[in-house]
């Protein structure tokens, strides 16, 4: 009898489940509740992904538990839908757990509507002309890098994990954006404030997340979910304090903005009571998404190109050779200096391509009811850029399975950025901090290539290029060993 109501039980909730609409992309039969969760590989899901598309084509359905999302893989699916559709799927989806921490600010999960597009506005346009114009960013991130070389120094003669130090540092120039000041590496209080963003990270889209958003009776529980909710509150209570220094500063009204902060506090000024969104909570919520989405992204890159100019020693030498002829005895680089490093600028754009930093982009939605690739797409269905799948597309890359900086460069030994270059999505959700990103992963490898070489340490082992899967992907732990550059200074 036990066996039959339990049948009984699957079968209704298969039932409930209901099959997929008519016109809605093919795909694996899903399980009652759980969806097709479970065919997932759990190291690894982008290797299941792959085989699906072999199975059903680049726009494939799954169900994650009893939600149907539309898998999409391939330039040219990914463009549809990014580019040439941008407005019917520009949506996030209303992940429960997630809106409830954010309160829906912000940019990055922010459903589309005004809040997210003044917002996104704003932060562009500060990002573009930041305060005394597009040089000062550039000086913030040469900056950080004097303390980056410092500590390379250090260990020059050794090795060191690279990791601490290039997640600190691109922090720090998010930091110096947005408070006007950065953290001592070691400060306790800087290395809280990271960890709580590492654990927001890791829990907001973990199978925590996923139990709060389908069991609100366990809501209350002081499950290891209640922890985002706590970390995000003392993220925002840092951002209060640092916003009520500015303001008792008012610097903002009587000098130049020195950052975002003051950028916010006068753009608050000259919108009030137009009832735009403009408010100190939005500001909050602003500077924990740019906290966040800047740090593993950009430090996850620089590992990645370092683990590659380490083990590839040939590309690190013709690094430098080619830094060495450009900048002559110049001390410091400028970002304008990259239209006269091709090969430079092909290492760091391949070092993007196989480090594959954010493989599933973030989710977006369909604002309303339309037709992709033939199929039809309701409103509301949630939507996965599969970035990875066109970063290793066979047919757009001259060697998509292996590192080649050859794969950004023509028989002139021009750099060309083939269009299947989509480490940053495209269209309207585009990465907000795509020029950001670009100019530290330059001024950072060429300054730190300038002045070391980066070898592998005898006792490292067998390099081990497997990524670590997650929302923002990494490379495995490891040593890097540092010698200083004789060349250097004579
Ligand atoms: C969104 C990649 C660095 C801020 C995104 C998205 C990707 C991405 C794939 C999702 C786009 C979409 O939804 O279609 C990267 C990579 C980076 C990087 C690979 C570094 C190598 C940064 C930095 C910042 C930043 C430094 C901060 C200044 C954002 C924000 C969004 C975003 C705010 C949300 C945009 C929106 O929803 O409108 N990024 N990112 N990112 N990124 Fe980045």
């Amino acid at each position: 009898a036990v066996i039959v109501l339990w049948l009984s039980v699957c079968l209704l909730l298969w039932l409930l489940m209901g099959s997929r609409p008519q016109g809605f992309p093919p795909g694996p039969a899903p399980l009652p509740l759980i969806g097709n969760l479970l065919q997932l590989d759990p190291q690894n899901p982008l290797k299941t992904l792959s085989k699906l598309v072999q199975r059903y084509g680049p726009v494939f359905s799954l169900y994650i538990g009893t939600r149907p999302v539309v898998v999409l893989n391939g330039q040219q699916a990914l463009r549809e839908a990014l580019v040439t559709k941008a407005v019917e799927f520009t949506g996030r989806p209303d992940h429960i757990m997630i809106s409830h921490m954010t309160e829906g600010k912000g940019v990055i999960l922010a459903d589309v509507g005004p809040s997210w597009r003044e917002h996104r506005r704003f932060a562009l346009s500060t990002l573009r002309n930041f305060g005394l114009g597009k040089r000062s960013m550039e000086q913030r991130i040469l900056e950080e890098l004097t303390h980056v070389c410092a500590l390379l120094e250090k260990s020059a003669g050794g090795s060191m994990d690279p990791q601490h130090l290039f997640h600190h540092a691109a922090s720090n120039i998010i930091c110096s954006i947005i408070f006007g000041s950065r953290f001592d590496y070691d400060d306790h209080y800087f290395q809280t404030l990271i960890t709580m963003m590492e654990e927001i990270n890791k829990l907001a889209i973990g199978p925590w997340a996923m139990l709060y958003d389908v069991a609100p009776v366990l809501r209350a529980l002081p499950l290891p979910f209640r922890k985002v909710f706590r970390y995000y509150q003392r993220l925002r209570e840092h951002m209060q304090q640092v916003i009520t220094q500015h303001q008792h500063q008012s610097a903002a009204h009587t000098h130049e903005p020195r950052d975002m902060i003051d950028c916010y506090l006068q753009e608050m000024q000259k919108r009030a009571g137009d009832g735009s969104s403009f408010d100190d909570s939005h500001m909050e919520s602003l500077l924990i998404d740019l906290f966040v989405a800047g740090t593993d992204t950009t430090s996850n890159t620089l590992r990645t190109a370092c683990l590659y100019l380490m083990t590839h020693t040939h590309v690190q030498e013709q690094c430098h050779q080619e830094i060495d002829a450009m900048l002559g005895c110049r001390e410091c680089v400028s970002f304008d200096d990259r239209h006269t490093m091709p090969y430079v600028q092909a290492v760091i754009h391949e070092s993007q391509r196989v480090g594959n930093v954010v493989p599933l982009s973030v989710f977006h939605t369909a604002t309303t009811h339309t037709q992709l690739h033939g199929y039809t797409i309701p409103k509301g269905t949630m939507v996965i850029p599969n970035l990875s799948s066109v970063l290793s597309e066979e047919g757009q890359w001259k060697f998509p399975h292996e590192f080649n900086p050859h794969n950004f460069l023509n028989e002139h030994g021009e750099f060309v950025k083939p269009d299947a270059f989509l480490p940053f999505s495209a269209g309207s959700r585009v990465c907000l901090g795509e020029s950001l990103a670009r100019m530290e992963l330059f001024l950072i490898l060429v300054t730190v290539l300038r002045r070391f070489q980066l070898v592998w340490p005898d006792d490292g082992g067998v390099p081990d290029y497997e990524l670590i899967f997650g929302a923002t992907q990494s490379p495995k732990p490891y040593r890097m060993g540092v010698r200083l550059r004789p060349q250097v200074g004579n």
